[in-house]
């Protein structure tokens, strides 16, 4: 009460334009992609929501750090000022740098995971479950009770489910070669993990002696929610409740693009030499050579900038702000979310929203063109489309939750857009009782929801 707003702790230096499509416009380019949104231009959008990865606006100090970058082959000294930012941080002596998160997720499980092996992690994101299972080994997740129920309020429902975690590794640890924990669960709602969960992990990793990763591409969101949640925390800095995260772990696959406030970027970074030797090899085949990656020395400088700025407590407010700004305006409204807000991402829940269109018949999607359709904003869907299982009977087994996920890339959008953006949702939920469902004309036999093609099902009720 009474007090001030929470305001962006920046001004503009450089603007982009955005789009304005019309109505007409939009429904071309709906029919024209088939109704995927991952097939409109970017022109076609107004408000792009569809991912907080690689999207976010980079400071000047960013920009001046590019000037510096030095591409030299081997041994730049940007591949040394990004070496010594990221072990500063994590405290992990082993530093590969690759060129985005998924790289690192390859390259750790090809030397980690084989056939007939078991990953464990609170919810995989679904690159690191496409890789473990690319390699054969099964991807499994264990994610506490709470964790999926998306009305429920509580701090930490990115939480490793410890007796769960511990069975596992009773009945099945000599086939365990490694324990994930994602932070924050982006799979799962962009939920934080405590850090007393983070430890409890670790005494099972140690009690059972298995390597503990965090996939660590939100930590300074998580760090935030642990200082602002966790009993002890209030009155530590950010980068020292972050230090301390990594500190439980063994090592870490990052994608810069997210809290490195980068555009594009990644690393994996271990305290196991002799699995570094290994990582490294492959990355040289992969990526390129160790003091690049795959990415460009201006790149590297960026990351290393972008690593420091993230940590800073006004950008941290800000940045949680501002998600759980649009969470409060679309749930006043009566919009179910997924709550508590996460940290990059408000999740509708589309199930109950649209409780009159089947699994089958993609609610999730359905919204997600409705946002588009409405106001030209985009967001993803994280529902039946992209996590259903097809049978041989031609049926399928639904996702666990029909989730449409509106991301907020970092530093680039202000609360006008994010007032715009409620309205639309507000918009669309008030016609909820007419949308209708969607059939697949055309899919992929994986990761489908990148190009399927889809077509309306005929309106009316159940259909
Ligand atoms: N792990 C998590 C938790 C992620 O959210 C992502 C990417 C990755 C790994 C892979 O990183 O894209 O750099 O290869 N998430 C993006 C998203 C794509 O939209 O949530 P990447």
């Amino acid at each position: 009460m009474g007090e001030r707003p929470i305001i962006e702790p920046f001004r503009v230096h450089t603007v982009q334009a955005i789009s304005m499509p019309s109505r007409e416009v939009r429904e071309e380019a709906l029919r024209r992609s088939h109704y995927n949104l991952f097939g409109l231009r970017a022109e076609e959008v107004t408000v792009d929501l569809l991912t907080d990865s690689g999207t976010g606006a980079m400071s000047t100090r960013q920009w001046a750090g590019m000037m510096l970058g030095d591409e030299s082959y081997a041994g730049s000294p940007s591949f040394f000022r990004f070496e010594e930012v990221v072990r500063d941080l994590t405290g992990f002596s082993e530093v590969i740098p690759t060129h985005q998160g998924r790289a690192a997720e390859k390259i750790l499980f090809s030397v980690l995971a084989d056939k007939g092996h078991v990953v464990v992690n609170n919810n995989h994101f679904d690159t690191t479950r496409a890789n473990v299972e690319y390699r054969g080994a099964e991807a499994r997740d264990l994610v506490a009770a709470e964790g999926s129920d998306p009305a429920l309020v509580a701090p930490f429902k990115g939480n490793m489910d410890i007796a769960a975690l511990r069975s596992s590794l009773e009945a099945d640890g000599d086939r365990i070669p490694l324990v994930l924990v994602t932070v924050t669960n982006n799979a799962g709602g962009g939920q934080p993990v405590s850090m007393a969960n983070l430890r409890a992990v670790r005494q099972v990793c140690d009690e059972y002696d298995v390597p503990f990763f965090l996939d660590a591409c939100r930590f300074a969101e998580n760090a935030w929610f642990i200082k602002t949640r966790e009993e002890g925390y209030a009155d530590r800095t950010p980068k020292e409740i972050a230090q301390e995260m990594f500190s439980l772990a063994d090592g870490c696959t990052m994608s810069a693009k997210k809290d490195g406030l980068a555009n594009i970027g990644g690393f994996l970074a271990l305290n196991d030499d002799r699995v570094a030797v290994e990582c490294r090899n492959l990355l040289i085949l992969t990526e390129g050579f160790p003091t690049y990656g795959g990415l460009a020395g201006y790149d590297l400088e960026a990351i290393a900038q972008g690593l420091v700025e993230v940590l800073d407590e006004d950008y941290l407010r800000y940045r949680t702000r501002s998600v759980e700004y649009l969470a409060e305006k679309v749930a006043a409204g009566g919009v179910p979310i997924v709550q508590p807000p996460g940290g990059h991402a408000v999740f509708v829940d589309a199930g109950a929203l649209l409780p009159r269109i089947p699994p089958h018949e993609y609610p999730a999607h359905s919204l997600a063109v409705e946002f588009y359709r409405e106001g030209g904003v985009r967001g993803v869907e994280l529902g039946s489309l992209a996590f259903g299982v097809p049978q041989e009977d031609g049926t399928e087994v639904p996702a666990a939750m029909e989730l449409v996920r509106l991301a907020i890339p970092r530093r680039t959008y202000t609360q006008s857009h994010i007032d715009y953006v409620a309205e639309v949702v507000l918009d669309v939920a008030a016609r909820a009782g007419s949308i209708g469902g969607y059939r697949i004309v055309e899919q992929a036999p994986w990761l489908r929801h990148f190009t399927a093609r889809l077509e309306p099902v005929a309106a009316g009720p159940g259909g």
